[in-house]
């Protein structure tokens, strides 16, 4: 990792380059290690607001601390993440933007029961995912709404650009309250079984050109990667330093489980 005080000293060099204007991208490329200025390590920015309607901020406490995660609502009451983002107890705030404010578009529901992948493994990480039950239904406005799953036959190639949202961490040591968002390209899964030991392709995939500086991190996890408009991934893991490529569990290898579980907890509501 960088430290702050490399840091500043590499932007008081750039400063002075750029003021004999000097090419900037080379000169990025040449002073800088993966990962080390704001925005350009997710090389996201900003969404229009509530242009991602499905995103749920999901809260959760753990061991008395208070963390943060990702999701995706998928049906008024359900909403998908990742099982790492497990705590008790359990909130969700939907149809927001910025998460500092009290937004006339949210909805905070509290979580009635969170079902974490039977075979969910935290170290190595694998079969990460979790579908909440919320203690009521949301209500569908403009800004909030359900993202499909994919069909048993829908799946992503490498190559193909999908997209992910997220609050999580922007750089190293930057947060934001706002809702972000990059494209990232599908990869092949030798991209991440070369850097990852536990790579398991049948579940996971492979998500983020090592070239680009663009990635999730800290915070984003649980989000929906979408790819022509469905849900084919949960971000789930990735190196601590915030580069590409990172690790996605690959919903269409869980639709079963996904099904039979959503299903279950219906009829459970049924009398
Ligand atoms: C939370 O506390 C339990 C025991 O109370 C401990 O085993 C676990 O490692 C703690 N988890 C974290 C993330 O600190
Ligand atoms: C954090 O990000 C915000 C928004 O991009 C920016 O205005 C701010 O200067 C950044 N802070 C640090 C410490 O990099
Ligand atoms: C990868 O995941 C599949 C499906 O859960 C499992 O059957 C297989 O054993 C896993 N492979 C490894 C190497 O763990």
């Amino acid at each position: 990792m960088l430290h702050r005080q490399t840091k500043d000293t590499v932007r008081a060099t750039l400063g002075s380059l750029l003021q004999k204007k000097q090419p900037l991208l080379i000169l990025l490329a040449v002073l800088l290690p993966a990962g080390t200025i704001a925005e350009e390590i997710i090389g996201g920015h900003e969404a229009q607001p509530h242009s991602h309607p499905y995103m749920a901020l999901v809260e959760l406490t753990l061991n008395g601390t208070e963390e943060q995660c990702g999701g995706f609502l998928v049906e008024e009451d359900i909403v998908l993440t990742a099982a790492h983002c497990w705590g008790s107890p359990m909130s969700v705030i939907l149809g927001a933007h910025d998460i500092v404010l009290q937004e006339n578009t949210q909805q905070e529901i509290p979580v009635k029961k969170a079902i974490r992948h039977p075979d969910h493994n935290n170290v190595p990480q694998s079969n990460d995912i979790m579908i909440l039950q919320l203690n009521t239904k949301a209500k569908l406005t403009a800004a909030v709404g359900l993202l499909p799953l994919p069909g048993e036959s829908d799946h992503v190639r490498p190559g193909q650009v999908c997209s992910v949202a997220g609050w999580g961490w922007i750089s190293e040591n930057n947060q934001t309250s706002k809702l972000h968002e990059v494209d990232l390209t599908v990869q092949e899964d030798i991209q991440c079984e070369s850097r990852y030991l536990n790579y398991n392709r049948t579940i996971q995939l492979c998500v983020g050109d090592p070239q680009k500086k663009m990635c999730t991190f800290k915070g984003d996890s649980g989000g929906p990667l979408v790819c022509k408009n469905v849900a084919q991934g949960i971000i789930s893991y990735g190196n601590t330093i915030g580069t590409p490529p990172r690790v996605s569990t690959k919903i269409s290898s869980f639709l079963p489980w996904i099904k039979k579980t959503i299903k279950g907890l219906q009829l459970e509501e049924s009398p």
